[in-house]
Order: C-alpha cells, then structure tokens, then sequence
C-alpha cells in the first residue's frame, strides 16, 4: 500500500468512528428490554398452547378495553397452532363481544353478539374517540403490535443477533413496557396523564399501569405476576401478529433436510458419472493438436 492510500484509508476511518460512536450511544440511551426465554424462539421453536390460552384470558381482559385486534377473527382462536380453542370455545367467546352490523331495513346500523367469522371489535369507534377518552394519547392497534416494534440493541449485539437469529425483540418490549413503570428519577418531569416507563421511547408514556399483581386468574397454578401475564399476552400478541409461525418453521426444517439429501444423492450421482474418467485419466490429458497432412 502506498503512503497517499494509507492517508486516505486513515481519514475515512477518522470520519467512520464518531458516527459508530453515536450508533452506540443512542443504542445506551433507550433502556434495553431484557432478553426472555420464548417458547417459540429459535429454529424448533413452537407456541406453547397453554400460554397463548392465558394470553387471551390477560388481553380479554386487562387490554381489550383499549386495544383492538382488527386483523384477528374470532375463528382463528380455534386454529391449530394456536391458543388452540375449541370451535365451541371461539363461538362462546365470539358471542360475549358485541359488534355493529347492518344497516338493517330502517338503514340503522346495531349491536349484536359476534359470530365466529367476525373479526374482534374495535374498543372505540374512532381515533378521536380514542383520544378523547384517554387524555389525548392513542393506544395502537395490537394485531401486529409484536412484530411492529422492534429494538435497537446497538454495537456489538447487532452482530451477535444475526448469529443467534435473535427474532423476539418485539414481545421482549411489550413485556418490558408491561413490567417498566417505575417513579420518575429526580428532575424528569412528566406531563399530565403521562406515566414514567423505563423501557418506553421517551420514557413518558400515556397508557396507564395497565396491570397489577393478581388481576386476573389463572386456573393452571401459574403464578399470577405481572411479569407472568407480561410473558402470556406478549406470547399471545406474537402468535396473533404470526399466526403461522409453526408452519413456517417446520416447513423451514423440512426443506433443510430435503437439501442435505438432495446434497448426498447429487455428489453420488457425480461420482458415478465421472467414475470411468477417473479410471481412465489419460482421458483428461490435452489433446494433441490436429496434424493436417496434405
Ligand atoms: C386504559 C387504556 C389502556 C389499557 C387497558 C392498555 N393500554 Fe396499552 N396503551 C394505551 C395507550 C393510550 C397507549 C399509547 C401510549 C403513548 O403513546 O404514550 C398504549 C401503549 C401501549 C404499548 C406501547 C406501544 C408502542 O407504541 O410502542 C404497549 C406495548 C401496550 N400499550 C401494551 C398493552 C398491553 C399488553 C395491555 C394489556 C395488558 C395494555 N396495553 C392495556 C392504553 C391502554
């Protein structure tokens, strides 16, 4: 390398670092969420029914009063590979929401019990009327919330995330947000109707503590924490956000084993094919050039 290149290549590292610098600064100034253990995470990794059925039970009742599912129909609760409902189940829960139909023969829109091919209703008819009710702040739609928000966990996890196809940043937030109020540090000031959150963007967050310790009950034994309903309706909000995941994965595996397969049988089929000329190198050689007698 000549000195002229040397200058030029030291100049632009000169200019690369400060901007890794911030990279990594702005990856220290919002709180990493902790890194959970999901059932689904990694390669073989699958929804675990029971934990997506008492996600349901924490977003029935400790969120749907503000979030809506739109994308979800009461029919998938009943899927496989899912919070795995009977179809009997989904059609009991289907009936205990109300939603609008019509216009009816007056041209009047109604309310009546929702049916299994009825996507779940949304908390509140508008935006407006979301915000008007909650002091201005608009809780988002939650249908494909966990995959929606993702994390930046900056130099050098960015790398490692790759390696270890770290995929669950997502329910790893909501869980964080769900488990992250705490009182503000001396000279934050919050506005009015705003929460300190620690792993919330800004830390000031318009939703109010949505749960506490024993809300909702669980018939399995599972403790009733908040960071237990955190897990379950994170795993809930991911399975609804990815309702096939499963599928993906096993389909995923599948094809792997079918390449390496495919793999062993091409280089046998090679070996046959050129078995004879292996025997034979003189078969390789260049041949000679063509004498032309005349
Ligand atoms: C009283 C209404 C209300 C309830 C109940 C509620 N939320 Fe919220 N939520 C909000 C509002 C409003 C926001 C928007 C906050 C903001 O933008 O400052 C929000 C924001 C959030 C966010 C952050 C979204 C983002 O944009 O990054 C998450 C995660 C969340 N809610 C999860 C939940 C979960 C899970 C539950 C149920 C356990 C729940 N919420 C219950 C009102 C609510």
């Amino acid at each position: 390398m000549n000195a002229r290149r040397s200058i030029v290549l030291a100049f632009a590292l000169a200019a690369l670092l400060p901007a890794l610098g911030t990279r990594i600064a702005a990856a220290q100034e919002q709180e990493i969420p902790p890194k959970l253990h999901w059932s689904f995470a990694g390669p073989f990794g699958l929804y675990d029914t029971e934990q997506l059925q008492r996600g349901f039970k924490v977003y029935r009742e400790g969120c749907s009063t503000c979030h809506g599912l739109k994308l979800l129909a009461f029919r998938n609760l009943a899927d496989p590979g899912g919070p795995s409902f009977s179809e009997a189940q989904a059609a009991a829960i289907a009936a205990s929401f109300q939603v609008t139909d019509g216009p009816n023969d007056k041209g009047e829109m109604f309310q009546r019990p929702g049916k299994l091919a009825d996507r779940f209703p949304p908390p509140f008819s508008n935006d407006q009327a979301a915000r008007a009710a909650l002091g201005g702040a608009l809780p988002p739609d939650m249908s494909v919330l966990a995959k929606a928000r993702s994390v930046e966990r900056g130099f050098p996890w960015f790398i490692f995330d790759a390696f270890t196809q770290y995929q669950e940043d997502g329910p790893d937030y909501i869980h964080a947000i769900l488990n992250g109020y705490e009182d503000p540090p001396a000279g934050f000031t919050l506005a009015p109707g705003a929460q300190y959150n620690k792993y919330f963007p800004g830390h000031a967050i318009g939703m109010p503590k949505p749960l506490s310790d024993g809300q909702v009950e669980y018939t399995d034994g599972t403790p009733t924490t908040v960071d237990q309903y955190g897990r379950d309706v994170s795993a809930f909000l991911m399975w609804a956000a990815e309702p096939t995941l499963d599928v993906r994965k096993r389909l995923g595996f599948q094809v792997f084993v079918f390449l390496i397969v495919l793999t062993g049988l091409l280089y046998f089929t090679k070996k046959r094919i050129w078995h004879e000329v292996k025997r034979h190198p003189e078969l390789l050689e260049p041949r000679q050039p063509t004498e032309y007698r005349s």
